[in-house]
């Protein structure tokens, strides 16, 4: 039979109370084994004392008349006295004897072998005997009557003792019940008090399991068998954040793919990662050269790829690629090379509508504008909602199917999915589910714009562990859960209670790979300058200013080319020395914002370049093309100054690519202070990008900055991203998962959630 919980808990607590309560049991026993002789003898004295006052009151009642009715001699009489005297149901005989001792009168009642000598007793008493008869055990008394102030005879009274037996017997039957109802009671209150000390006690580890206080020095019963179990989790709890810990304090740790990979296997004992996310890694597609991989623009995409990497495991993402259908196998899976062991990817296939409602409109009409502050209005339409929802659950389908064990660890991705988490927890409730929000959250003010506001949020906390860039994130989100839901939110631990159960909310700044990519077969710095520079028919000495962006309102494009116009309006000697290079992918095209800001873009640009053109010389070369990775990062090396000018923006992944990609530790950053990249690449110009003068400065000032400024900065920058790369970021999750996984496992054997 199974027990719940509470039974295995009641279970534990009689357990240790038997400790207390066996040797109670034997102490009593003893003690009624004691008592019940002791409680005999006393009640036999009292009953003798009780028929000595009752001979003695017996005989002062008859002493007159006997002695009238003997000095008479009137027999008939004395036999009618004592007649009406034996109605006591106790007095058994009455006899009388004169003063030598002949025994004159007696009634027929009287013992045979009974005489008017006193038998000599072991006690001494003079007056009293204690006999056994035929008919039981009597008691005898010797009574002397007197007739004024002379002594005539004695009166022999005799007690019938049998009731006295049946007294003793009735007296030790209720000793024994009155021990035993002690015993139960007794044992009913350990039990009762052991398990409340029990469940005090479990109280004060889970708090301290959550941070919350001290739970005082195991005392010796924490050592009891019964808590050995308990001690050997607690230990690898313990041993466990010594070791995390040792990995978040220590700063000089390198984070590596090897760091990550023994994580996972001691930290998670190797369980299942699956990764869900709305754009895949490896789009195949169609060319007249046949089918060709190619590497969607995406920061997400960037920081995932090497964890997956390194972690393998099965990334569920949507199959976009013209070919994608071609190379997957039955399951939709297609294997991803990736060095050491390869990762899976299994693809779902949207329909039109599907694509259209879900991730055209819900999400990137709506969810994207509402949390970014760009001034582009969110759209929200119940028909896109609805395919949201439907897609959310084909996802949560996908990821049921390929878990291999009841509790995989699942990395969900992004606003596409908001109602994943709790889909995921309703198919799967021991899984552990991080989901890690990629773009910036708002106020409440804000998101309280959305008519599906509570079912987002109540989906997102189907999660253990909800991870933003930055901390302004986390508290905004846990304001807007507190306006919308009912749940307990603690600032402290950063945790929400909610349903039963717990979900941290912390804040992992993402990263990109280190060592970056191609860093050994890439050609020099030198080289891409020269290759870049010829490629636009630069010169060799020409400044080269460089953005890379999808095609997106939210990345401050138009405002970094008003910026770099007013740099030549304010230095004019940068004409024909400047250039700036715009890497723009098209991104969402099918969107009319989108297909606006292009236009715009297109237009400003011309416009600038129609301006400032002379001779062969265009300040501004725009390049709307999805570029491979590889070829952006020799654009990164050959720029002079890169400059991201988002007006708002998660963290910004290309900052930190710009960074990682000097090697040669040359180049200036020009960060807007929209970005979450900000709160950590201070040596960068950090720049209001809705500020057009204060950014064409900056422009200035980066391109004539000395070259030993430019590598004290770009050295102190390099260092942050090195330290802080992505496998950090992976592994500051996981440890957390680890962690909350362990502690689950222990409030499941103490018989409680946390
Ligand atoms: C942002 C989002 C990602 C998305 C990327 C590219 O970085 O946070 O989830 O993948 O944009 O956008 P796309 O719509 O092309 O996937």
């Amino acid at each position: 039979m199974k027990l719940s919980a509470k039974g295995k808990q009641w279970l534990r607590s009689l357990k240790l109370s038997l400790r207390f309560v066996v040797p109670l049991v034997i102490a009593l026993v003893i003690l009624a084994y004691l008592t019940v002789p002791l409680v005999d003898k006393l009640t036999l004295r009292w009953f003798l004392r009780d028929l000595d006052i009752r001979s003695q009151f017996i005989t002062l009642a008859l002493q007159e008349p006997l002695v009238e009715l003997v000095k008479k001699g009137n027999k008939a009489k004395i036999n009618a006295l004592f007649t009406r005297s034996m109605q006591d149901e106790r007095l058994l005989a009455l006899g009388y004897c004169d003063e030598e001792k002949n025994m004159c009168y007696r009634t027929q009642s009287f013992p045979q072998g009974l005489s008017c000598k006193l038998p000599t007793h072991p006690s001494g008493h003079e007056k009293r005997s204690l006999l056994v008869l035929p008919q039981g055990p009597v008691h005898v008394t010797f009574n002397p009557v007197a007739y004024e102030g002379v002594r005539a005879g004695t009166l022999i009274l005799v007690h019938d003792m049998s009731f006295v037996e049946r007294r003793s017997a009735d007296t030790r039957k209720y000793i024994i019940v009155l021990f035993s109802l002690l015993l139960v009671v007794t044992s009913l209150i350990t039990v009762f008090v052991a398990h409340l000390s029990w469940r005090g006690w479990m109280e004060g580890v889970r708090a301290m399991l959550r941070g919350e206080g001290i739970v005082r020095p195991f005392s010796r019963p924490a050592r009891s068998e019964e808590l050995q179990p308990l001690l050997g989790d607690l230990h690898a709890l313990f041993r466990m954040r010594d070791e995390e810990r040792r990995l978040e304090d220590d700063t000089t740790i390198s984070w590596t793919p090897d760091t990550l990979r023994s994580l996972l296997q001691n930290q998670l004992s190797g369980d299942q990662i699956l990764v869900v996310s709305n754009r895949e890694p490896h789009i195949h597609v169609k060319t007249e050269r046949g089918i060709e991989v190619k590497h969607p623009a995406s920061g997400l995409v960037t920081a995932i790829e090497p964890v997956m990497r390194a972690c393998s495991g099965t990334w569920i993402a949507h199959g976009s690629g013209t070919a994608d259908r071609d190379v997957v196998d039955r399951d939709d899976h297609v294997s991803i090379p990736s060095g050491d062991s390869d990762y899976t990817l299994r693809r779902i296939w949207l329909t039109a509508e599907e694509e259209d409602g879900y991730y055209y409109g819900f999400s990137n009409e709506g969810i994207w504008p509402l949390c970014h502050i760009a001034h582009v209005r969110p759209v929200f339409r119940t028909r896109d909602w609805e395919y949201y929802v439907a897609v959310n659950q084909r996802f949560a389908d996908a990821v049921a199917d390929e878990a291999q064990s009841d509790d995989p660890v699942v990395l969900v991705q992004d606003y596409h999915f908001a109602l994943l988490p709790g889909m995921i927890r309703k198919r799967l409730p021991r899984a552990t589910v991080i989901f890690f929000w990629h773009i910036p959250w708002p106020n409440p003010e804000s998101f309280g714009i959305c008519p599906w506001r509570e079912e987002l949020l109540q989906g997102m906390l189907g999660s253990t562990i909800i991870g933003f860039h930055t901390r302004l994130h986390c508290k905004n989100f846990l304001e807007t859960v507190d306006r919308y839901l009912e749940t307990r939110i603690e600032h402290e631990s950063s945790t929400i209670f909610h349903s039963n159960m717990l979900t941290l909310v912390e804040n992992y700044p993402i990263s990109i790979q280190w060592p970056p990519p191609w860093q050994t077969t890439q050609p020099p710095v030198k080289e891409c300058n020269t290759e870049i520079r010829q490629s636009l028919n630069l010169g060799e000495k020409a400044l080269v200013g460089l953005g890379v962006d999808r095609l997106d309102y939210t990345k401050g494009i138009l405002e970094r080319l008003r910026a770099v116009e007013r740099l030549l309006e304010m230095h004019p000697e940068m004409i024909g020395t400047f250039t700036f290079i715009q890497i723009a992918a098209p991104s969402r095209s099918a969107l009319e914002d989108y297909q606006s800001l292009e236009t715009r873009v297109r237009s400003l640009v011309d416009q600038i370049n129609r301006r400032f053109a002379v001779e062969a010389y265009c300040p501004i070369c725009l390049k709307v093309k999805n570029h491979e990775p590889e070829e952006v990062n020799r654009y990164y090396r050959a720029a002079d100054v890169c400059m991201v000018t988002s007006l708002h923006d998660g963290m910004n992944l290309v900052a930190k690519e710009y960074v990682a990609s000097r090697d040669d530790e040359r180049g200036v950053l020009i960060l807007s202070q929209f970005t979450g990249a900000a709160n950590e690449l201070h040596e960068a110009l950090i720049v209001n990008p809705y500020h057009i003068e204060q950014t064409a400065e900056a422009l200035f000032q980066a391109l004539t900055m000395p070259d030993f400024e430019q590598r004290e900065r770009m050295r102190s920058m390099r260092a942050r991203v090195r330290d802080f790369n992505v496998y950090r970021w992976a592994g500051r999750m996981l440890i957390d998962a680890a962690r909350i996984r362990q502690r689950e496992k222990l409030s499941v054997r103490i018989g409680h959630r946390v």
